[in-house]
């Protein structure tokens, strides 16, 4: 796909490698020269995103006032920039991502407030450690107050950060307890809450066996909020996050015998297949169109 985004990573591609990995570049069509060099870390047919680690960044984000310190929450879910653009972009009222995420009961926080340290992440897009955009928490189906609900039971919640070079978003997915527990990662709450968040999106009737994914296993389904229907493909990947406890915060919550993530990302590709009535193409007009087009028609009255 063709970014649309300008690039802020042109500086690094001084290296040899680089160059070189651009040079090779198959399908000039498919990975514009800027992302090339993500091609050296490609093993599956990485599409929609860029690995942050192939320029600089990490697939964690880092807690603050961890010990150790530097401890991360692995980023196990991208929203992929091959999504339909509407998803993509952060706004509720026009069938955006905070619309998106409503039709799988995932809110903003409780009247604005928020517990907990933001996290920063480094996502390779030449932005360097950028803090989080937001904190979504799950609101148990209903929008007033649910989310009030999670601020004090703890339960499923997401933070995000957008990668400039693409436009994908990158989530960091966990259950964490109440608030009377600080909020902690719940056991296997990275894991788990990647997959109750795979299978709210994907509209499951069964939570998803979390210790039955590989790499291959693939979920699709439907969710609709203020009439607007998005159908969402899971894909897990492996080989960006390791299927180990180094470095994450909170090893503690693993299966025994297991590691705290299992290394899989859930990556999902977001298609609109409904809007309301009306939204048709006139209410879709950006804003300096639709300026242009009332200017145009005061034009006219005065002329009549
Ligand atoms: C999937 O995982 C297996 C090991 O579980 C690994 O050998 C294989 O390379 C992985 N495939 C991809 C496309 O990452
Ligand atoms: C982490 O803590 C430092 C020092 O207190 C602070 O400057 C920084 O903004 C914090 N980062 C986040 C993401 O909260
Ligand atoms: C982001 O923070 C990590 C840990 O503090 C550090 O290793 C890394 O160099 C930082 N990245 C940038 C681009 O500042
Ligand atoms: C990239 O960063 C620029 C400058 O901060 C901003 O205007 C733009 O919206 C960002 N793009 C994305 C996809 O986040
Ligand atoms: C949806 O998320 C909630 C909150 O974490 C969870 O209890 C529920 O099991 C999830 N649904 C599915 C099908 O995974
Ligand atoms: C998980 O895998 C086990 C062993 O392969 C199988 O018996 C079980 O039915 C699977 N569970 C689900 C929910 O797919
Ligand atoms: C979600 O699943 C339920 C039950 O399977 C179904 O009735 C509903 O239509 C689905 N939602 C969407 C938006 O497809
Ligand atoms: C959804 O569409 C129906 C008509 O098809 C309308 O009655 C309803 O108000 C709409 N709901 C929202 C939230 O826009
Ligand atoms: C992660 O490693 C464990 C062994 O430590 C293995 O049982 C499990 O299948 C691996 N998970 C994935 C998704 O590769």
């Amino acid at each position: 796909m063709i970014s649309p985004f300008p690039s802020l990573s042109l500086a690094l591609a001084t290296s040899s490698l680089l160059l070189a990995s651009t040079l090779q570049s198959v399908n000039a069509y498919e990975y514009p020269i800027d992302r090339a060099s993500n091609r050296v870390y490609r093993r599956d047919n990485y599409a929609g995103f860029d690995d942050p680690r192939a320029t600089g960044g990490r697939m964690l984000a880092l807690a603050n006032n961890t010990w150790p310190e530097g401890l991360g929450e692995p980023l196990n879910a991208i929203l992929s920039a091959e999504s339909d653009a509407r998803v993509l972009d952060v706004n509720v009222d026009q069938g955006g991502f905070l619309n998106y995420m409503l039709s799988t009961s995932l809110g903003e926080e409780c009247f604005g407030q928020h517990y907990g340290d933001p996290q920063n992440a480094d996502l390779g897009d030449g932005k360097g450690n950028h803090t989080e955009m937001e904190v979504l928490r799950w609101n148990y189906g209903d929008i007033y107050v649910g989310t009030c609900r999670e601020t004090f039971n703890g339960g499923l919640h997401l933070r995000y950060w957008r990668q400039n070079t693409t436009g994908a978003f990158f989530m960091g997915v966990s259950e964490e307890l109440d608030l009377s527990s600080n909020h902690l990662i719940a056991f296997n709450g990275y894991d788990f809450g990647r997959d109750h968040f795979v299978g709210n999106v994907t509209n499951q009737t069964t939570v998803i066996p979390t210790l039955n994914l590989t790499n291959t296993s693939t979920y699709v389904g439907s969710t609709t909020w203020a009439n607007y229907t998005y159908e969402t493909s899971v894909k897990y990947i492996s080989g960006l996050l390791q299927n180990s406890s180094e470095g994450i915060n909170h090893p503690e919550i693993a299966i025994p015998g297991r590691a705290a993530i299992d290394g899989l990302v859930a990556v999902l590709t977001v298609k609109v297949t409904g809007v309301p009535p009306n939204s048709g193409a006139l209410a879709n007009l950006a804003a300096p169109a639709s300026t242009f087009l009332a200017v145009l028609l005061v034009a006219s009255a005065l002329l009549v």
